[in-house]
This record gives C-alpha cells, sequence and structure tokens, in this order.
C-alpha cells in the first residue's frame, strides 16, 4: 500500500493532470486506487467527470467530521475511487484554525477507510499552497511526488517546498520521503529543460543523506507537452479513456510502469526499504 502526496504549491505546473492519470493508470494496471481531491478548486473531481452540486458529501464533509471517507468516495472507474471536493473545501482552512490536532484530521480518516477497505494506492492531489490541506496530506502519506515544470524559476519554490516536507517529517510524520521529481510539460529540445534537471539533479545529489529528499529521484520518463493532456479534463475523462494513442497517455504510462517498478524494487530488498 502506497499513500502519495503530489504537491508543489507553485499554481498550473501538473499536479492535478499527473495524479489522475497516474491513479487512472495505475488503476488500469489492475490495482485498487483512491484518488482524494484536496483542492477546493475541484480540479480532479471534474477531471475525473465528478461535480458536485447541492449536499453531496465531499471531501469538507470528512474534515468537518460529520463523515467518513466511505460514505464520502465513489467508484469512477473500474478499481478507481474518488474522494470528491468543492469550493466549500476553501472554507475548511478558517473553520480549522482554532482546531487542535488540525494537522492529523486526514490521516485519521484515511486509517479509518483503510480499516475496513484495502487500496493498493492513494493519491491526493494537493492545492497550490502550504496551507492545513497540504499538511494534512503531508501528514497522512508516505511519498511526496513532486510536479515541476522546467522553467527557469522552477526551482525557485523547491526549497521552500522542501522545508515544509521537512518540517513535517520532524514534527507530524516521520514515515514522509520525497519520492521523486516529475518533470512536466517538458520540451525536450531545450537548452532551459535540460539546464534544469541538471541543476536539480545537481541539488538531490549534493543534499544531506538525511534529508527526507535524499533519495528522491527525477523520474526519468518526462511529461511533454501535449495538448490531449489539456482537453481531457473538459470531457471529463483521463488521457486513457480521452486519447489513448496520443503522446500524453504514452508518458503517463511510462510514469505508471516507474512508480510500479519502485513497488518492485521495494518487495525484493526490504532491508533497503526499512532503511530510514
Ligand atoms: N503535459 C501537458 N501538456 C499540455 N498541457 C498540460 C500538461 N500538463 C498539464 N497541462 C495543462 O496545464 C494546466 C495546469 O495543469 P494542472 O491543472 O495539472 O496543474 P496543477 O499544478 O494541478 O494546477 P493548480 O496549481 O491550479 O492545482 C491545465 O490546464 C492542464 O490541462
Ligand atoms: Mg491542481
Amino acid at each position: 500500500m502506497r499513500k502519495i502526496a503530489v504537491m508543489n504549491q507553485k499554481g498550473g505546473v501538473g499536479k492535478t493532470t499527473s495524479s489522475v492519470n497516474l491513479a487512472a493508470g495505475l488503476a488500469l494496471q489492475g490495482k485498487r486506487v483512491c484518488i482524494l481531491d484536496l483542492d477546493p478548486q475541484a480540479h480532479a473531481s471534474l477531471h475525473l467527470g465528478v461535480e458536485i452540486v447541492g449536499d453531496t458529501p465531499t471531501i469538507y464533509h470528512a474534515f468537518a467530521g460529520e463523515k467518513s471517507l466511505t460514505q464520502v468516495r465513489r467508484l469512477v472507474a473500474p478499481q478507481l475511487w474518488l474522494v470528491p471536493s468543492n469550493i466549500d473545501l476553501a472554507a475548511a482552512e478558517v473553520e480549522l484554525a482554532d482546531t487542535p490536532g488540525r494537522e492529523l484530521i486526514l490521516r485519521g480518516a484515511i486509517d479509518q477507510l483503510l480499516a475496513t477497505e484495502p487500496y493498493d494506492y492513494l493519491i491526493m492531489d494537493c492545492p497550490p499552497s502550504l496551507g492545513v490541506l497540504t499538511v494534512n496530506a503531508l501528514s497522512a502519506a508516505e511519498e511526496v511526488m513532486i510536479p515541476l515544470q522546467p522553467h527557469f524559476l522552477a526551482l525557485h519554490g523547491l526549497s521552500k517546498l522542501l522545508e515544509t516536507t521537512a518540517l513535517v517529517t520532524r514534527r507530524l510524520n516521520r514515515k514522509l520521503r520525497v519520492s521523486g521529481v516529475v518533470l512536466c510539460m517538458h520540451e525536450s529540445n531545450t537548452r532551459l529543460a535540460a539546464d534544469v534537471a541538471a541543476d536539480l539533479s545537481d541539488f538531490l545529489s549534493a543534499s544531506d543523506p538525511d534529508a527526507p529528499w535524499a533519495q528522491a529521484r527525477i523520474f526519468s520518463t518526462k511529461i511533454r507537452r501535449n495538448i490531449k493532456l489539456a482537453e481531457a479534463p473538459s470531457f471529463g475523462k483521463s488521457i486513457f479513456e480521452y486519447a489513448p494513442k496520443s503522446p500524453g497517455a504514452a508518458d503517463y504510462l511510462g510514469l505508471v510502469v516507474e512508480v510500479l517498478s519502485m513497488e518492485y524494487a521495494a518487495q525484493q530488498s526490504p532491508q533497503m526499504s526499512m532503511a530510514g
């Protein structure tokens, strides 16, 4: 069982596109997957064809303690469940401000969900901020995946993001590790993309071995810029349903295979996965 938070406080870098297509791709490979939409913008929900109107329960109700995740999640494709969001979730940030233990609400709800329903993967699509919703995802996750758009300010926000991860690791969740960086909207023929990847790789290899990102990889699958990936959400479909022969589908399948291969590598060398 893997719990992955897809996080970057920078907006529009490919978090939702990666969360949805990774989740959909893993489900197509036969894994039981639940994607949690932690963004009041509800883009992951919309991408999977779910628009919440009226009193339908959402992840907001789970944060408010009114519903369990089992009551909120719904099946959106074979093997793929969604815990949807809507704009109500924006209120949670404010409402939780005075709640003791507010950083751990999602973790409690997930533990309860997993006690009755086994999943192979939980994928959490974070909002573009480092607020209480993202901290809840980091407290509940074991892995952080960071989508990054390789342009010249890409590394700029990374230190703040990693600092937050380190803080959560120290205070709330010792199991948390950054598993990797996914380069999104990648233009393979540009010098800039290569430079950013090289800088990032230097940074990761020079990091303190105790840092939660010390083992992070840059996924060798780069997600190229592909218009089909931008069109798919408006049809409420993953790239695998919307345009299975597109470069976007090929790239996300590559990422799925890499994510699965980490799982098999960890199973084959239990000592290594236990270390740290
Ligand atoms: N590889 C790609 N090629 C073309 N368009 C893409 C690609 N990846 C994402 N997009 C588009 O770029 C926009 C931003 O992507 P996405 O919503 O995944 O980013 P995000 O990090 O989740 O944004 P936010 O911070 O607002 O949550 C969307 O319109 C999406 O469809
Ligand atoms: Mg998003």
